[in-house]
């Protein structure tokens, strides 16, 4: 008598659980749409291999349209999160599309990938904890990092034009293009606020918590430091936590007068 109570609830449960997974509260991820030509993310591009399938492994399940839907995701509430995470994902980042990616947005792209990734930040908490293997080994991480270096144009490229004097205006537009990402004139975000930075000593910014590297440097901000800093961070201070470089002299002489001009007191911070 009860035993066949508890089974008519249980079957209510899980009839309304499917049939709720129909009720897309977070919008619809197509996840059990068929898709007829599962494509592999990033072929046409110059990633390499091992990269593509470590990023296709870990990531893709919510970073591309090749998501694997699984069984347990047409059960609601279950879809509805997942559904969440997977369109939120794929507006962050979308590697099927990678190709389809100006050069700076895929070289910021690549520094946040390696961001996220060492701060334990990606894959999500919650996506790890069903798919054990999905967490980021040192490995991976070395292989990332090599990626992001390998796949930017060398400083020196000789066929880059010799840099002249940097313009404030030009500095903006790849200031808006390369650094956005992470930093912002108004406020700390992934990276440290950068109102005011020039002429400031390192790692000042209130309520941003720096690298032991960058915290203990005191490097006063000029001309000189900062370009070497956009260079190549980590050689100029091994152990920071800016995956990101600028390999064109034109555009940093352009990103430094442009910090040094929205620094100065008597001008406007854009
Ligand atoms: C379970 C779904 C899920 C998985 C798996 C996942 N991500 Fe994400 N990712 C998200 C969501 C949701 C966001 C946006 C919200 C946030 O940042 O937490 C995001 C944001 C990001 C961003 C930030 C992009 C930006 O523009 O700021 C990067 C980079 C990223 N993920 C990289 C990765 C990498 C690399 C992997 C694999 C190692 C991965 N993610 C695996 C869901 C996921
Ligand atoms: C992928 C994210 C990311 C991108 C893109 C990025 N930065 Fe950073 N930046 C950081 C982080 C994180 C730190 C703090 C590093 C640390 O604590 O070691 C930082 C620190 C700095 C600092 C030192 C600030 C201080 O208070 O001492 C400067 C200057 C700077 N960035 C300039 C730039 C410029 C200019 C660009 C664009 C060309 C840029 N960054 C692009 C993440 C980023």
């Amino acid at each position: 008598m009860t035993r066949l109570r508890i089974s008519a609830v249980c079957a209510t449960a899980l009839l309304s659980s499917l049939l709720l997974a129909r009720v897309h509260p977070f919008g619809d991820a197509g996840l059990y749409t068929p898709n007829p030509s599962p494509a592999p993310i990033m072929e046409h591009s110059s990633v390499p291999p091992q990269v593509r399938d470590l990023l296709t492994a870990k990531c893709a399940d919510c970073h591309s349209t090749q998501t694997r839907a699984p069984l347990y995701g047409r059960l609601a509430p279950i879809s509805w999160f997942m559904e969440r995470d997977i369109l939120e994902g794929r507006k962050h980042m979308d590697l099927s599309a990678w190709d389809t990616y100006t050069s700076d947005q895929q070289q910021t792209l690549q520094a946040k990938i390696i961001q996220q990734t060492r701060a334990g930040k990606m894959p999500l908490p919650q996506y790890r904890n069903i798919h054990r293997n999905s967490a980021i080994t040192a490995a991976d991480l070395q292989l990332l990092t090599q990626w992001a270096h390998q796949s930017s144009p060398l400083a020196t490229d000789p066929s880059q034009p010799l840099p002249t004097e940097g313009s404030a205006v030009q500095g903006k537009l790849v200031f808006e293009k390369r650094c956005t990402g992470c930093h912002s004139l108004a406020q700390n975000r992934e990276g440290p606020n950068l109102s005011g930075v020039f002429g400031r000593t390192s790692g000042q910014a209130p309520g941003f918590t720096y690298s032991p590297a960058l915290q203990n440097a005191h490097i006063v901000w000029n001309e000189l430091t900062l370009d070497r800093w956009l260079t190549d961070p980590d050689a100029y201070l091994p152990g920071n936590n800016m995956d990101f470089h600028v390999a064109k002299p034109q555009e940093r002489r352009d990103l430094i007068r442009f910090l040094k001009e929205s620094a100065a007191p008597n001008s406007s911070t854009p």
